[in-house]
């Protein structure tokens, strides 16, 4: 398989980057990055969470959120929606495309959504049928694809089953996440061999967390595979209040420098994605994870 000549980012920053953040961020600076990103180039951005406030109360402003976005043409803002409750409320806000998050581990699924992998499809079923009465698209997720904190290594055959109920179900694309960041190139790529002969390629996401440092190695295994949607973080924000220890995504300063080097299209300006991260983690007080960011800033 060859490399896409294409990439699209799915920029997960003001959702997976923030929702773990122990201090409040207000609805303001939300809004600002993720007008930001935008202005940047990005063209699909989840912007909100509709969970509940108890489990994430970083995410607790979702309806002001998506209620204040600058609307650019050409950009998709998204949301989580868990449940029934969280999509009708995010189609209240005028979401236009939504996300359900399964797992390919038990013992991750009660943690993140209290509920077993068979319950959480039998949850995300009239959340499709909803969606599509209301023509929203949904992304799946599926969680702890390489590794869980929980119950260790994941069986790619499990990975595959789940992702594949998704599919089946009707989510147009599979967001196929190493939640924890434990993988390495030879497992993503086992991985997605599983994955594929269920799923064609193009309806694959690779989102990686880089805990280990591997998140970059890992994507360039599964772009050579042909994967050619990728999520990422501005300045490597993120984490899940679930996953203890894991932490930020892939930085997408960092995927964009990749890929320009690969000649893989992606229209993004690195220049104004950069300063967007040097600008949200100096905002929230936090340290700059892309080594592409930093390396530019201090230029
Ligand atoms: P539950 O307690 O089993 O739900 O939680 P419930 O239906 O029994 O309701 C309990 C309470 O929650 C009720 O309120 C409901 O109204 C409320 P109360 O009567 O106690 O006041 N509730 C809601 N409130 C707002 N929005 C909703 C909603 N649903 C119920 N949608 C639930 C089940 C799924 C709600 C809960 O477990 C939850 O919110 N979990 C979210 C966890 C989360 O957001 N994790 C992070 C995102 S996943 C991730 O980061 C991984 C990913 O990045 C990919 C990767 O890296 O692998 C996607
Ligand atoms: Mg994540």
């Amino acid at each position: 398989m060859a490399f896409p000549t294409q990439v699209r980012l799915v920029e997960v920053s003001p959702r997976d980057g923030l929702q773990n953040e122990p201090s409040p961020i207000d609805t303001a600076t939300k809004l600002a990055l993720i007008d930001r990103l935008g202005a940047a180039g990005i063209t699909y951005i989840e912007a909100a969470s509709f969970v509940s406030p108890k489990w994430v109360p970083q995410m607790a402003d979702h309806r002001d959120v998506m209620a204040g976005l600058s609307r650019r043409p050409g950009v998709t803002y998204a949301a989580l929606t868990p449940n029934l409750k969280g999509l009708e409320a995010a189609l209240e806000c005028g979401v236009e495309e939504v996300a359900v998050f399964g797992a390919a581990s038990e013992a991750f699924s009660k943690k993140n959504i209290n509920c077993s992998v068979a319950e959480s499809l039998a949850r995300f079923a009239p959340v499709l049928e909803r969606a599509k009465a209301a023509n929203i698209r949904v992304r799946g997720y599926v969680s702890c694809v390489l590794g869980c904190p929980y119950e260790g290594e994941i069986a790619p055959g499990k990975v595959a089953d789940v992702a594949k109920a998704l599919y089946d179900m009707g989510c147009y694309e599979v967001s196929l996440g190493d939640t924890i960041g434990v993988g390495t190139p030879l497992a993503a790529k086992r991985m997605i061999d599983a994955v594929r002969r269920d799923i064609p390629m193009e309806k694959l996401a690779a989102h990686f967390h880089d805990t280990y440092g591997q998140a970059l190695a890992n994507l360039y295994a599964v772009l050579e595979e042909g994967i050619s949607v990728v999520d990422s973080s501005v300045a490597g924000l993120g984490g899940c209040p679930y996953a203890k220890g894991a932490s930020g995504n892939v930085a997408s300063e960092d995927v964009v420098y990749l890929l320009n080097g690969l000649d893989i299209e992606t229209d993004i300006d690195l220049d104004k994605l950069a300063d967007t991260g040097t600008w949200i983690t100096q905002t929230i007080g936090r340290p700059n994870r892309s080594k592409v960011g930093v390396a530019l800033a201090a230029k």
